[in-house]
């Protein structure tokens, strides 16, 4: 399973669904001291998943606290008009689900059109397929390895087919002349299970409960587990 890409640097994206939601503020400055590389934000509806959590307001207050790329991950429906509010709160990345809405192509041009990179979430039952006429304008593919919803649930193996599968279309596009196009896994990233999904061609990996366990005297060493375990 290992690829061309295992090399290139491994980032960690702390999922603030795991902070503590009274201090969010000096949990993001945290994790950023101890190391992350982007902030992933988790916005839930109650609707296309079962929970609710953050809106743009709380993004754009916590926008002034951190440099880091925020990695913004919309699991709502419908979706296409929260797409403007979250890029003007202050997301640099913005990623939804194709189920999430009638027109994926049209919302990748929304999210690109509005400045910012645009990310496609394929859930543990949607198909690869689903990004073959969208690939020339994804920034980024995100795979979950759990059922969106909530933080703290169990890797689901069979993901890491996908992962490596997707590691060599995209592999394949960027030799191909196409735009570089970032690599994710979310949901039960952990020291055992980060090197597996880095080995079958992850770039990115997303850890809430594995990056917030121990508080902040462990952030540091929690994230350098992980990245370092490639
Ligand atoms: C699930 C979210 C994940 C989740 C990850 O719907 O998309 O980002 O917070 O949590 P852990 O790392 O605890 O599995
Ligand atoms: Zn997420």
């Amino acid at each position: 399973m290992a690829s061309s890409s295992k090399a290139a640097q491994v980032r960690i994206a702390p999922s603030i669904l795991a902070a503590d939601f009274a201090q969010l503020g000096e949990e993001v400055c945290a994790v950023a001291a101890a190391g992350a590389d982007w902030i992933h934000i988790d916005v839930m509806d109650g609707h296309f998943v079962p929970n609710i959590t953050i809106g743009p307001g709380v993004v754009k207050a916590l926008r002034p606290h951190c440099d880091l790329p925020f990695d913004v991950h919309l699991m709502i429906s419908p979706v296409d008009c929260m797409i403007a509010p979250f890029a003007e709160a202050g997301a640099d990345i913005i990623s939804l689900h194709p189920e999430a809405g009638p027109h994926l192509h049209r919302s990748l041009q929304t999210i690109r059109g509005l400045g910012k990179r645009a990310g496609v979430v394929l859930n543990p039952a949607t198909p690869i397929t689903v990004i073959d006429e969208v690939m020339d304008m994804v920034d980024l593919v995100l795979v979950m390895s759990v059922n969106p919803g909530f933080g703290g649930q169990e890797f689901i193996e069979s993901q890491l087919y996908k992962i490596a599968e997707l590691r060599a279309r995209i592999d394949a596009h960027m030799a191909a002349g196409g735009q570089s196009i970032d690599l994710e896994v979310d949901g039960g990233i952990d020291r055992e299970t980060a090197p597996r999904a880095i080995a079958a061609g992850a770039n990115v990996l997303v850890a809430g409960t594995a990056t917030f366990r121990g508080g902040p005297d462990a952030y540091a060493e929690n994230i350098t587990a992980m990245r370092g375990s490639g």
